[in-house]
């Protein structure tokens, strides 16, 4: 018998510790303490240099023959030495959107030791200037330190008020998220890393059987189909039934479904506005409660989830060509509704698990799709271009002729966009 399934990650080899605010949020505080910690680095270098190179002649005293003086040089080279590991982990938290420790230790890392640094150099620099004070005439630059001491307490406060600033960005729920869901220990097994099973609902329709082709093409995945095979068709998935890692189950989303599972990509739903309208009740419940269902899932079990929205959210877009920051132009009420609204609740419950409950999301908003394995009678404009040709029609370009549509190919869709999706590292990705 197969052991129980333990929660796994996506395809990281290695657990970085993410930060509860969001993600360019994160990026632009490392980048702010990334300039802070060069600052530092720049200012205690030049002091130490300065203190190393600046004798006046050989025959006077040299800061070397003074405790003072030797105290300013020492604490200077260990904060520009400090100051320079710190920068690495800064880029390296760039770099990776996450943090280098768990979020409690990471703001001791982030300023509690600058203020101890600049405590090190303002205790060095008033030795500094004290003695400097009694060396009138030996001496004359007693102001330098009081400088440098001003210089090092302001930048210690402002790495203090920037986090401030960042824990009241914590308190703004919109952005920030819960960490994921805590998996099992196995996650990090050699064994488990390196296998990944994982579920496709609508994997028997056009883009999803096409998903399934391209994920059994790794021989470390295991692909569980979930289908009720209203548009859908066995025949897509014919050449992977009876194959020791495919699992193909009968099912509708909008019940629940228990299955151990590391990745789930959420696809079920019809596509086509003929297919949509015919039970329009239908639709919008496998939007709304299949979502919830997939997330619930993805919940229990720690999984990453991946929705495949459309470009409908957009609804009669006032802006051309659309990106994401654009909220779209939605007719609540209309008959294609249940598809358009249905997908933007589908995102919302994305979003509102992401940042109640810390679910590893993606959403990948699709414009037309077309390829082998397209429903011929779909209605859209390939599948109508195609037919007719094909039965030596001529073709019908719908009033007043002017729309413009954005067209992907199939296997571009899935290798491209699709099948690496959850495996990148980021925690949430709309594209
Ligand atoms: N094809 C496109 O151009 C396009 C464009 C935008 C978005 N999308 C999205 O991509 C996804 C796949 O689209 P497609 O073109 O492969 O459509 P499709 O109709 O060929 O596939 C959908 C699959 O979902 C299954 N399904 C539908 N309702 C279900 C339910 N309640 N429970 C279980 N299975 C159910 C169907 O049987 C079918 O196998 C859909 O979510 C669709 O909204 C597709």
């Amino acid at each position: 018998m197969r052991s129980p399934q333990p929660h796994r990650s996506g395809g990281d080899t290695q657990q970085h510790f993410q930060s509860t605010v969001s993600v360019q949020k994160l990026k632009r505080f490392n980048s702010l303490i990334l300039v802070f910690r060069f600052a530092a680095f720049c200012f205690s270098l030049a002091s130490a240099v300065f203190m190393l190179t600046n004798s006046r002649g050989s025959d006077s005293l040299h800061w070397y023959n003074f405790d003072a003086f030797r105290y300013v040089v020492a604490a200077n080279a260990i904060v520009a030495i400090y100051s320079l590991f710190e920068m690495a982990a800064s880029v390296w938290e760039i770099s990776r959107n996450a943090t280098l420790f768990p979020e409690i230790c990471q703001v001791w890392f982030d300023f509690g030791h600058d203020q101890v640094f600049a405590y090190l150099l303002l205790s060095a620099n008033t030795a500094g200037t004290e003695l400097a004070r009694t060396l009138k005439d030996t001496c004359t630059d007693n102001k330098a330190f009081c400088v440098q001491s001003d210089i090092a307490i302001v930048l210690g406060f402002a790495g203090n008020w920037t986090r401030m600033s960042k824990e009241a960005s914590n308190g703004d729920h919109n952005s920030a998220a819960k960490a994921p869901p805590t998996p099992s220990p196995l996650r990090f097994s050699k064994f488990f890393q390196s296998n990944m099973r994982i579920l496709i609902t609508g994997g028997a329709g056009f883009i999803g059987s096409h998903l399934v082709d391209r994920l059994m093409e790794n021989e470390k995945n295991e692909v569980i189909v979930a289908d009720n095979y209203f548009t859908g068709s066995k025949d897509n998935l014919k050449k992977w039934i009876g194959h020791p890692r495919f699992e193909l189950i009968r099912h509708d989303v909008t019940e629940p479904l228990l299955v151990e599972v590391d990745q789930i990509y959420h696809l079920a739903c019809p596509a086509s506005p003929i297919f949509y309208k015919y039970n329009p009740v239908k639709t919008i419940k496998t939007n709304v409660i299949g979502t919830l269902n997939m997330l619930g899932l993805a919940k229990r079990v720690g999984a990453r989830i991946l929705l495949t929205s459309t470009s409908e959210v957009y609804g009669d877009p006032l802006i051309h060509p659309q990106n994401e920051s654009y909220w779209g132009n939605v007719n609540p009420i209309g008959v294609r509704s249940c598809y358009d609204e249905g997908k933007r609740v589908a995102e919302t419950l994305m979003f509102d698990y992401h940042r109640q409950h810390g679910i590893e999301i993606r959403i990948a908003r699709i414009f037309n799709t077309y390829g082998p394995r397209m429903n011929i009678d779909d209605g859209r404009v390939v599948s109508n271009f195609i037919a007719q040709a094909i039965r030596n029609e001529p073709l019908t370009v719908q009033a007043p002729g002017t729309q413009t549509r954005s067209f992907c190919y199939v296997s571009d869709m899935v290798s491209k966009k699709l099948s690496g999706a959850l495996n990148d590292g980021r925690r949430f990705k709309l594209s």
